[in-house]
């Protein structure tokens, strides 16, 4: 059972480049605008969405939840998560919060902890009365436990990926990963892939041959799977990580165009939030 009462969605691909933070960003963003109290976690121990969401040297991260000392009673996920959460800085509304990540965060993809895999659940649940809603942006590395954790914890999965050879075998291997998870009997049953979402999408003129030619074999692998929206390249991306500020607060036609295209995928992912919170 994914954790009751709280939406949640990671952004997979197993490979890097192809929009996982981006397009977290970009859906917090969106989320935040329904009037819904929105959770980024950063799985990363790059810490971009921790940057992005405009928060530095975080007094306490992920790795606090994952981290188990042996020498010490463990103390429940659940209750850490709480002391984790921390508001997003001051260009973001006020109902977006983070579980922000650090770069010692990285040793845990080999720590042998008993359990360490549950732990980032049970935190979730912790928070459900605290957020309506998180993103969780996931690392690239394959079938690691960290991204195990991810795919433990959360109920549906959106899959980035460019029209390149990249985008393709990233998503390609994220559903041979997630599959081990969803079969019947397995550790999330109700784990699903709401859909492969084409990002840095070259916009006419820069669209070539090789870009039809992976859009196809995307259309081919994942047929349905692939959302009708489009997310095109567009320079303001970039700006809003430098300002660390959401795309919703950013001037110009780009950014109202890719806020249109980050919202259609929202909805696509959970329609209910359409109605904002109730
Ligand atoms: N729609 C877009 N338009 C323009 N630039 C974009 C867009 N989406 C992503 N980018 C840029 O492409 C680069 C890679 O994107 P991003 O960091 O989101 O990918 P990632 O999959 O999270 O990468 P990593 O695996 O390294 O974490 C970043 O510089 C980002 O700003
Ligand atoms: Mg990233």
């Amino acid at each position: 059972m994914a954790v009751e009462g709280l939406d949640t969605v990671a952004e997979v691909s197993e490979k890097g480049g192809v929009g996982k933070t981006s397009v977290t960003a970009g859906l917090i963003a969106v989320a935040a605008e329904q009037g819904l109290r929105v959770g980024g976690v950063d799985l990363d121990p790059r810490s971009t969405l921790t940057d992005e969401l405009g928060v530095s040297e975080p007094k306490l991260s992920v790795n606090d939840i994952y981290y188990v000392d042996r020498e010490k009673k463990p103390r429940d996920p659940a209750e850490i998560a709480r002391d984790v959460l921390v508001r997003a800085g001051k260009e973001w509304p006020s109902n977006v919060f983070v579980l922000p990540c650090v770069r010692e965060f990285g040793n845990r993809e080999t720590d042998p902890a008993t359990g360490m895999e549950f732990r980032l659940k049970r935190a979730l649940w912790g928070l459900r009365d605290l957020v309506d809603v998180v993103f969780l942006d996931v690392p690239p590395r394959p079938g690691g436990k960290i991204g195990g954790s991810a795919l433990l914890a959360t109920r549906k999965v959106l899959i980035p990926s460019t029209l390149l050879n990249d985008g393709w075998l990233g998503a390609t291997e994220a559903i041979k990963s997630i599959e081990h998870y969803n079969i019947p009997g397995g550790l999330n049953e109700e784990l699903e892939v709401a859909g492969v979402v084409r990002n840095l999408v070259p916009r006419d003129g820069e669209y070539r041959e090789i870009h039809r030619y992976w859009d196809g074999r995307l259309q081919e692998t994942f047929g349905a799977q692939v959302l009708p929206t489009v997310i095109k390249n567009y320079a303001v991306r970039e700006t809003c990580r430098t300002a660390r500020a959401p795309i919703t607060s950013a001037p110009g036609r780009e950014a109202k165009l890719l806020t249109a295209a980050y919202r259609e995928v929202l909805f696509h992912t959970l329609p209910h939030l359409k109605e904002g919170r109730s």
